[in-house]
C-alpha cells in the first residue's frame, strides 16, 4: 500500500434526535437501510472507490454495537480505526477526531446517514488531480433550507451557508466532502454555532473563501435517512435501485 493514499473518514456521533425514538437504544447509523445496517452504504461507497483505511468515528453510547458489527474490517475488505466523540458538539468537531488519522493524506469524509446512487470513483479521480483544497459534491434539491447551500457563480462556489432561511440557490452541500489537512487549520478557528455546534459549513466556506474549493454534481439520486420521512425515502430509494 502506498502512503498517500486517500484515506476514508465515517462520521457515525451526533444524537439522533429526529429519529427518536427509533434511536433510545441504538445508533441512527445501525438502522435498516434496505437490507443492510445505514452505515454499510458509505462504507461500499468507500471500499469500491478503492479506499483500505477508514476511521469511523461514533459517540459513546452505541460504540461497542458499532465495533461489534465492523469489527476490524477484515469482511469488508478494509481497515476500520475508531474514534470517540464524547458530545455531539458538531460535524467539525467529529472530523477534528480524524486529524492524526488524516495527516499526510488526502481523505473523502462521508457523514453516515448519507445514502447515494453514485460511484464515487470519478470524483476522487478528480480530486487526486487537485494539487490541495477540497472538493465538494451538491446536490440540486427542493428543501435546500435543511442543508448548507452553496451559491455558484459560473463554474465556482462563491459562499456557503448553513441551513440559510433564504437559500440563494437550490445547491445543498451533501456530506460527502473531499479534504486535505488545510480542514484542520480551518476547524482551529470555527467558533460554535447558535446551535452550539462547531459546522462544517464554516470549514467548507473557508475553503471558498481561500480560492481553493471544487465541486462536482451527483445527478443521480442522494439523499439523507436522518429524519423518518428521509429514512423511508432512503429505504425505498435503496429497495428501487437494488431490490434483491
Ligand atoms: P445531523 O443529522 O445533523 O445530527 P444528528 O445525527 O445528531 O441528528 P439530530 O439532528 O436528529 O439529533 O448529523 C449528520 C451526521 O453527522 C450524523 O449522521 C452523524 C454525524 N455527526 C457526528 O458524527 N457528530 C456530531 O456531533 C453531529 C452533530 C453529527
Amino acid at each position: 500500500m502506498s502512503d498517500n493514499q486517500v484515506r476514508g473518514v465515517i462520521l457515525a456521533g451526533g444524537s439522533g434526535t429526529r429519529l427518536f425514538p427509533l434511536t433510545k437504544v441504538t445508533n441512527k447509523h445501525l438502522l435498516p437501510v434496505g437490507q443492510k445496517p445505514m452505515i454499510f452504504h458509505p462504507i461500499e461507497k468507500m471500499v469500491d472507490a478503492g479506499i483500505e483505511d477508514i476511521m469511523v468515528i461514533t459517540g459513546t453510547n452505541h460504540m461497542g454495537d458499532v465495533v461489534g458489527l465492523l469489527g476490524s474490517g477484515k469482511d469488508y475488505n478494509c481497515r476500520f480505526t475508531y474514534r470517540v466523540q464524547d458530545e455531539a458538539g458538531g460535524i467539525a468537531q467529529a472530523l477534528d477526531l480524524a486529524k492524526d488519522f488524516c495527516m499526510g493524506h488526502k481523505f473523502v469524509v462521508i457523514l453516515g446517514d448519507n445514502i447515494f446512487e453514485e460511484s464515487l470513483v470519478p470524483f476522487i479521480e478528480a480530486f487526486k488531480l487537485q494539487n490541495r483544497g477540497a472538493r465538494l459534491l451538491l446536490k440540486d434539491v427542493h428543501d435546500p433550507e435543511r442543508y448548507g447551500v452553496a451559491t455558484l457563480e459560473g463554474k465556482k462556489i462563491v459562499k456557503i451557508v448553513e441551513k440559510p432561511v433564504k437559500p440563494e440557490s437550490s445547491m445543498a452541500v451533501t456530506g460527502i466532502y473531499m479534504l486535505d489537512t488545510l480542514a484542520f487549520e480551518f476547524i482551529k478557528n470555527c467558533k460554535p454555532s447558535g446551535r452550539g455546534e462547531l459546522e462544517i459549513s464554516d470549514v467548507n466556506d473557508a475553503y471558498v473563501k481561500a480560492g481553493l474549493c471544487e465541486y462536482d454534481t451527483f445527478e443521480s439520486w442522494w439523499t439523507d435517512a436522518g429524519t423518518h420521512e428521509s429514512l423511508k425515502v432512503a429505504n425505498e430509494l435503496v429497495m428501487g435501485a437494488n431490490p434483491t
